[in-house]
C-alpha cells in the first residue's frame, strides 16, 4: 500500500477541468493502493464553507479552511486532492509554506475555452451581470508562476492529464511505479 500523504492542489478557472481531473486522479490513485480524499470547492461550499461568498476575504477563508483539512488528511497518509479556483498567489504560497508535502497543479484552460464550455451556465450569467465578482470576468485569477505540474485541458485528454500527474508523483517518490492492487 502507498501510505505517503500529500496535498495535490488543483487551481484554475471555473470550468477548466479541476473536478474532472480530481475524480480521475482519485480513481487512479485508489487503484494504486493510496488512501484518497477529494475536497472540491463546490462541495466544500455546501458544508465546511457554507455561508461564505466570493469576496477576497471569503475566498481566502475558504482556501485556508480547505488547506487546514487537507493538511490533517495528508499528515495521516492520505492523498488529499483539492479542486478549488484558489485565485490568489499569496494564499497558495501560504499553503506551500505551511503544508509539508504540497504539490500545485495548474489546470490551465483559457478564459475563452472555459467560457465556451460554460458547463454550469455561470459565465453567461456573469456576463449578463446576474453574478457579480465572477472569477475571470470581473474578478481576479492570478496564474501560478511556478506550478509543479500544468495540465493543458484544451489539448490533453483527462487520461493524459491524470497520467502526467501520476508520473510526477512517481518521479517525486510519493507513489511507486507500476504498483497496483490486484484484489
Ligand atoms: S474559491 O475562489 O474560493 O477557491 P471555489 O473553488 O471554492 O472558489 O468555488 C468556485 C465555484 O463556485 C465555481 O466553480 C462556481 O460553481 C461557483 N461560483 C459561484 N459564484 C462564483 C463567483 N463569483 N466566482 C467564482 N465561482 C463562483
Amino acid at each position: 500500500m502507498n501510505r505517503k500523504g500529500l496535498v495535490l492542489w488543483l487551481t484554475g478557472l471555473s470550468g477548466a477541468g479541476k473536478t474532472t481531473i480530481a475524480k480521475g486522479l482519485e480513481h487512479e490513485l485508489r487503484e494504486r493502493g493510496c488512501l484518497v480524499e477529494v475536497l472540491d470547492g463546490d462541495v466544500i461550499r455546501t458544508n465546511l464553507s457554507k455561508g461564505l461568498g466570493f469576496s477576497k476575504e471569503d475566498r481566502e477563508i475558504n482556501i485556508r479552511r480547505i488547506g487546514f483539512v487537507a493538511n490533517l488528511l495528508s499528515r495521516n497518509g492520505v492523498v488529499a486532492i483539492v479542486a478549488a479556483i484558489s485565485p490568489y498567489r499569496t494564499a497558495r504560497k501560504e499553503l506551500r509554506q505551511t503544508i509539508e508535502n504540497f504539490i500545485e497543479v495548474y489546470v490551465n484552460a483559457s478564459l475563452q475555452v472555459c467560457e465556451e464550455r460554460d458547463v454550469k451556465g455561470l459565465y453567461a450569467r456573469a456576463r449578463a451581470g446576474e453574478i457579480k465578482a465572477f472569477t475571470g470576468i470581473d474578478d481576479l485569477y492570478e496564474e501560478p508562476l511556478n506550478p509543479d505540474i500544468v495540465c493543458y485541458t484544451f489539448e490533453e485528454s483527462i487520461q493524459q492529464s491524470v497520467a502526467k500527474v501520476t508520473a510526477k508523483l512517481e518521479e517525486l517518490d510519493y507513489i511507486s511505479a507500476y504498483q497496483r492492487c490486484e484484489n
